[in-house]
Formats: C-alpha cells, structure tokens, sequence
C-alpha cells in the first residue's frame, strides 16, 4: 500500500524523530549470521534513514545506538559496538574531509568513558559539522541512558546554585540533548514497546510508533509509512482535541 504524500509535506512532519533500532539481532539470527552482522546492516539501515530524513526536510533525528544497560552483553559484543562507531566516525570525518558531510553531527550521553582518541574523533565532528546546523542534525545517543542524564542534569544545577529551587526549565537546558525540540515522535523497531530508557525526560509527549520490522530492514518506505501514521494523530498535550 503507497503512502499518501500529503502526509510527507513539510507543514504535516514531526521536527525531531528520536528512534530506538531494536532487533538487529534476530534480523541476523533468522539469517543464520552473527549478531555482529546484525549489527553492521544496522548501520546501513541508520544511513538510508539519515539520508531519507535530510531529504524530507526533517530537521533533527536521535539514533540510540549504546545504552548505559547495554556494556552488560558480552565483551566480544560490545567491542564490535564499540569497533563500529568508530569506524563509523573515520568515514564520516573523510566525508568532511573531502567536503561531503552536509549533515550536523551530535553524540549524547556519558562520553567521558571513552579512550581519548574516541573522545578526540567526536570533538573533532562535532565541531566540524556544526557548520552544517542548519542542515539536519543527527544526535546519536552513546553510553546514554535518560535517568543519568537528568541525575546528571540535577547534580550540574546543584553545584552552581546550591540555594535555589529547581525549575523544569532548569533541567531541560541540562540535558545531553541541550536546546534542541523535544522528539514529536519516537520510533521502535522489531515491535517491542517498551522506551528503555530513552529520552524519558524529552519523550513526555512524544508520539510513539512500534514498527514490526527488524531495525536493518527499516527502509525509507517503512518510514515514510510511519510518518503518514503520525500526520493522522491530533496531539492534544494534555488538553482537548477539537
Ligand atoms: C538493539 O538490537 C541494537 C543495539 C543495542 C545496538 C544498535 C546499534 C546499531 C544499529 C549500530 C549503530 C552504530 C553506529 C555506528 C552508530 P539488539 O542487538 O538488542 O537486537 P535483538 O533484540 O534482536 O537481539
């Protein structure tokens, strides 16, 4: 079935989509390849996705690629995660280097785990692609995990005003995510429903999107799918539709 491309408009688009790939490990297993390999179609598909948004004119979008919970898989697992971003990390700072990259480039989470040259290598894109802000901004969430962000949040308030009463807006300039719009939707993949522990603060009022498909095999037409399901809801933030 074809998506109706009014739903694909500009004016009917969420502004900030945050998405939670899920299953890249049974994507692999119903394949009988590793999870590994999972793993790497994961970034394929995160690329396809990228490029799908830039071209719809959708403005950020939040990868959540390495949880707090998740250096609790095996070692041989997270040293693949961890071999992944920065292979992933050396092709984009080619891309930038060769003038290719048009797109804004964030990480969010506890960075402060990392070697030196992992920390080196998201300084230096970071602030290479923020030229690009203008573009799309992609986050990608690494070592993240939404209730350390908002301890972190309160403790950074705390140690520079000791005395006052926290407001919401207090905690919402602290967080890894900074200024940036609160995602309007949040996608998951391999039809789990759960929000583990992603964007908790940010997501208050997101509209959630389970998709059934493994998250290599979410294409840019299963997004588009999920972005005419979005143009169909009324958001009512707490108040009355019309
Ligand atoms: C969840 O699937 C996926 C992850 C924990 C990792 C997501 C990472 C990527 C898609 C790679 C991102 C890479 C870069 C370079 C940003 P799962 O392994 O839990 O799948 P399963 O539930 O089927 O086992």
């Amino acid at each position: 079935m074809s998506v109706n491309e009014n739903y694909l408009n500009s004016a009917n688009l969420p502004v900030h989509i945050g998405f939670i790939m899920d299953g890249n490990g049974r994507w692999a297993k119903a394949r009988k390849l590793t999870r590994t390999h999972g793993h790497s179609a994961g970034v394929t598909a995160m690329e396809k996705i990228i490029r799908h948004c830039g071209d719809l004119g959708i403005r950020y979008v939040t990868f959540y690629a390495f949880s707090t919970e998740n250096w609790s898989r095996p070692k041989a697992e997270v040293d693949f995660l961890m071999n992944l971003f920065s292979t992933y990390m050396d092709k984009i700072i080619s891309d930038i280097k060769r003038g290719k990259m048009e797109a804004h480039f964030r990480f969010i989470g506890n960075l402060d785990v990392f070697s030196n040259s992992f920390r080196e290598k998201i300084q230096y894109i970071s602030e290479k692609t923020a030229e690009n802000s203008s573009n799309i901004t992609v986050n990608v969430a690494v070592n993240y995990g939404g209730r350390a962000e908002i301890v972190h949040a309160v403790n950074s308030f705390i140690s520079e005003n000791p005395n006052k009463i926290i407001t919401e807006k207090d905690i919402t300039e602290r967080l890894y995510t900074g200024l940036l719009p609160d995602p309007d939707m949040i996608i998951r993949t391999a039809g789990e429903s759960r929000l583990s522990n992603f964007l908790l603060w940010q997501g208050s009022y997101s509209e959630i999107y389970i998709a059934s498909v493994c998250w290599p095999d979410f294409t840019p037409d299963e997004l588009d799918k999920a972005l005419e399901d979005y143009g169909r809801r009324t958001r009512k933030f707490g108040g009355l539709s019309e």
